[in-house]
């Protein structure tokens, strides 16, 4: 997809970088290495989410509540936010679902604890895609490779 939100200094391959932009209402954070590209945040708030532009979040494009439901809806879990102005953090679902996405990653909402096979805690998340094609380079996490490769589900 063209328009993707990356760039060198971005690297996507190094775990727990993120990007921080923020104003006197919110933070949102970006970490690159768990962004999927799938473009929700660019295709229905393009007032903030710029690809194309550096920084690529403008943080006043648009309210802090306009900007903290975008940014819930990011399948990923790339994009997450703080509130800075006192405005009430909405809680993660009590439940937790997990998505099978057509040919592409498993979409799990919900407080989640990511053990590795050693069981050491990897990262509690709310929300996260996680590899289902078995050639991400950021396992358990998709990296979108499923894309690139043509995955295609049995
Ligand atoms: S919605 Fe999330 S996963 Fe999709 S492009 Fe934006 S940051 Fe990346
Ligand atoms: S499912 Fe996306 S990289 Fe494997």
């Amino acid at each position: 997809m063209d328009n993707q939100p990356t760039d060198e200094a971005e690297a996507r391959q190094q775990p727990g970088v993120a990007r921080v932009y923020r104003n006197e209402q919110i933070a949102v954070t970006w970490e690159p290495a768990l962004c999927i590209h799938v473009g929700h945040c660019f295709r229905d708030l393009p007032e903030v989410f710029q690809p194309q532009n550096r920084p690529w979040v403008n943080i006043n494009g648009a309210t802090a509540d306009r900007i903290a439901e975008q940014v819930r809806k990011c399948p990923s879990g790339a994009l997450r936010f703080v509130r800075l102005d006192g405005a009430a953090a909405e809680p993660p679902p009590s439940e937790v679902t997990i998505d099978v996405r057509p040919n592409g990653p498993l979409l799990v909402k919900g407080t989640v604890h990511l053990r590795g096979a050693d069981g050491q805690l990897i990262r509690e998340i709310t929300q996260c895609a996680l590899c289902r094609c078995g050639h991400s380079e950021n396992k358990p996490f998709c990296d979108a490779t499923h894309r690139r490769i043509g995955f295609r589900a049995p």
